[in-house]
């Protein structure tokens, strides 16, 4: 009961979270600070922590374990929202560092299953190793996590090279993280004189999309990060057409309860599990009324979709300028 407790209390902060909250922590973390132990990657390959992963680097910290049924899937996935839009400095300038905090068991290997569920490319590194390490590592880094704690539900930001180092949430708006990520960069602080470019440039033109249909906030905060709508298979399957193809009762069931659904095996869920690997839908501590909310959300927006998508390519042209139309192919 506990544990849900701190899931629901999560999600709240999910949707109450606004930007500048976390206080910048400036430190003398450093090359003398972390230790400079062997660690394993996703792709089994041996590493140094300190000098081939914080070095001169920009680096996005995250705390995972890939068993997580609860949030973790969900803070990966909203990392992996801001990863797309760094796209171009991932990698180069920035780096991503997903340090396990259950090393007994995460093995390379499952390591690398989950990572592929999220993203694939340079520039983002799952970490495993010797238990007694990472467990030094993280708590160098301020995570006393294990897999019964919620604390891993934090980010820490740093650049190693001014030795700037803050806290954030992964449950900041995407654009003020991403905003908060750049920031770690002096030059790009620098460039950052037009404050109004910077917005503009930051802005989703996705966003027009977004009213003020509750089911629609809640879509966008917690199930966009693994799901569209009408664009493609992501993490999770795409949803255009669901409340079609299910049964409303399941659906309802899936979004409040798939640990549940699981547990019974369900055969549709089992038939996902087997083509969704490496992640699972997490149990977000839904209530029938905000599953209701979503049902409604993707009803209408299938319907949308499906009405644009059978208009002349011209008309469609034209009215995709709402971001309705923008993801038709
Ligand atoms: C961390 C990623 C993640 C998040 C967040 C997430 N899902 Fe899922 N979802 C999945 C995966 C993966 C599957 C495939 C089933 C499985 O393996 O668990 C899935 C399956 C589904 C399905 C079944 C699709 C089908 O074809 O029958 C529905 C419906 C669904 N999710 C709705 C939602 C809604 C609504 C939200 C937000 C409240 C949400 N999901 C949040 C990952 C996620």
């Amino acid at each position: 009961m506990k544990r849900w407790f701190a899931v629901v209390a999560a999600i709240t902060a999910i949707l109450l979270f606004s930007p500048g909250g976390p206080a910048a922590k400036s430190s003398r973390w450093g090359k003398d600070y972390f230790p400079n132990v062997d660690v394993v990657t996703q792709d089994g390959e041996r590493v140094r922590f300190y000098d081939d992963l914080i070095k001169d680097r920009i680096v996005l910290i995250s705390f995972i374990f890939t068993s997580c049924t609860d949030l973790c899937p969900l803070t990966t996935a909203r990392i992996a929202q801001v990863v797309d839009r760094l796209r171009d400095e991932i990698g180069k300038d920035i780096f991503v560092l997903s340090i396990t905090v259950d090393p007994e068991n995460d093995t390379p290997e499952k390591l690398k299953t989950f990572a592929d569920a999220f993203y694939s490319g340079p520039g983002w590194t799952f970490i495993t190793g010797k238990p007694a390490d990472i467990r030094a590592i993280n708590s160098k880094l301020g995570n006393k996590s294990d897999v019964a704690t919620q604390h891993r539900n934090e980010i820490v930001l740093g650049n190693d090279r001014t030795g700037e180092w803050t806290r954030n949430s992964p449950f900041a708006d995407i654009e003020n993280l991403e905003l908060a990520i750049r920031d770690m960069d002096p030059d790009w602080r620098d460039r950052r004189h037009v404050p109004q470019d910077a917005l503009a440039a930051n802005h989703d033109p996705r966003d027009l999309t977004i009213g003020r249909e509750p089911g629609q906030v809640l879509f966008k905060k917690i199930c966009a990060p693994c799901h569209t709508v009408g664009v493609t298979d992501h993490v999770g399957p795409d949803l255009l057409g669901v409340t079609d193809r299910r049964d409303r009762l399941w659906l309802s069931e899936m979004i409040m309860n798939p640990a549940g659904l699981r547990a019974n095996k369900d055969p549709i869920l089992t038939d996902l599990d087997a083509k969704y690997k490496g992640v699972r839908m997490p149990n977000l501590g839904l209530s029938a009324s905000d599953a209701s909310d979503l049902i409604s959300y993707l009803t209408t927006r299938t319907a949308q979709i499906n009405e644009l998508r059978a208009q002349p390519e011209e008309q469609h042209l034209h009215q995709s300028t709402d971001g309705a139309g923008h993801q038709h192919n």
